[in-house]
């Protein structure tokens, strides 16, 4: 589909009739067990179907027909026919699918060490902390070199999907899931949330990249290595990590929250009615207590963050410095 192509920065990435394009080791597997599933399916749906309707017609009642006679209540061959059918197709369909599952949990091992990445999921984005310590709101991995995914989730279950990658996984919290897969072409592909995890769910989107070898890997990771030297700096990676900007848009777009375009000293009015300026004191209540003073017209949904200090002084500073810029 040429959506999914123009989707893939214009890669080679096969396309595949009604399917998205295949960019990991694994997605050419699972779409043979998913075509398995698919035509068996279809044909006992297309057998049993038609022949209800030819039975429906043929046998219906007609004037001067004589009335049925009793049918047989037991066939033995009939019965093991239509029990020992299924159950070798499905033990057949159990085998094909167990041997793809782990692929997936072992992975292939191609290029080496698989490159771990741990993935945090929260209500509503996804945070990816790369081996070298650069950690950002897109997945970066290898072309054919095998990476593990390592997935908690500090709030409810989402559930990480590339479609590209044939790839879905749960993250459940309390707990660390492990999920491997070789990306096999380079390029940019999509990730979507695809466990209904609340309010902002369909907006919980983010993006794998696919670098084509180590060295491009490398060069992004090393880029994002310096630590974060001032606390608006330090306040501009917590306002990312933590996903702010799913509801709080920095161009002043309406989202789920108010904009955090020029916050610094607005005046706001309350959902009872009263009237508020920003400060220091408003941003700190409103991160550890969102639901205290909710901003008229918007729902009172954000959870309340638990911050470090140093966390919530940098928040501060990076919201205020918003509004300062020229
Ligand atoms: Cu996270 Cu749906």
């Amino acid at each position: 589909m040429s959506g999914h192509l123009a989707r893939a920065g214009g890669s080679l990435a096969a396309t595949t009739g009604f399917l998205p394009a295949r960019a990991s080791s694994v997605a050419a597997e699972v779409d043979w067990v998913f075509g398995f599933v698919f035509w068996v399916s279809l044909f006992f749906l297309g057998l049993i179907v038609g022949l209800t309707l030819l039975f429906v017609v043929r046998y219906r009642r007609r004037p001067g027909r004589l009335e049925p006679e009793d049918s047989p209540s037991h066939d033995t061959r009939l019965e093991l026919l239509w029990t020992l059918v299924p159950l070798a197709l499905l033990m057949v369909l159990f085998g094909l699918s167990t041997r793809t599952w782990l692929r997936m949990v072992r992975g292939d091992g191609a290029g080496g060490t698989p490159l771990e990445v741990r993935v945090t999921a929260r209500r509503w984005s996804w945070w990816f902390d790369h081996p070298g310590g650069r950690g950002a709101p897109e997945l970066h991995v290898v072309a054919n070199r095998q990476a593990e995914l390592v997935l908690s989730s500090v709030d409810v279950i989402h559930s990480l999907w590339v479609p590209e990658f044939r790839l879905k996984q749960d993250a459940v919290p309390g707990r660390f899931i492990r999920m491997s897969f070789t990306p096999t072409v380079a390029g940019s592909y999509p990730i979507l949330c695809t466990e209904y995890c609340g309010t902002d769910h369909s907006r919980m989107l983010s993006r794998v990249v696919v670098h084509p070898d180590q060295a491009g890997f490398d060069a992004w990771a090393r880029e994002g290595a310096a630590p974060a030297a001032s606390l608006v700096e330090h306040g501009k990676r917590v306002f990312a990590q933590r996903g702010c900007v799913a509801c709080h848009s920095l161009d002043g777009t309406r989202r789920l929250g108010p904009t955090v375009k020029g916050l610094w000293r607005r005046r706001e009015r309350l959902a009872d009615g009263t009237e508020i300026v920003v400060d220091d004191e408003y941003l700190r209540e409103s991160l550890v207590k969102p639901g205290a003073k909710v901003v008229a017209g918007f729902p009172n949904v954000m959870p309340p963050l638990v911050l470090e200090e140093r966390d919530l002084q940098g928040l501060g500073a990076y919201l205020q410095s918003l509004s300062e810029r020229p």
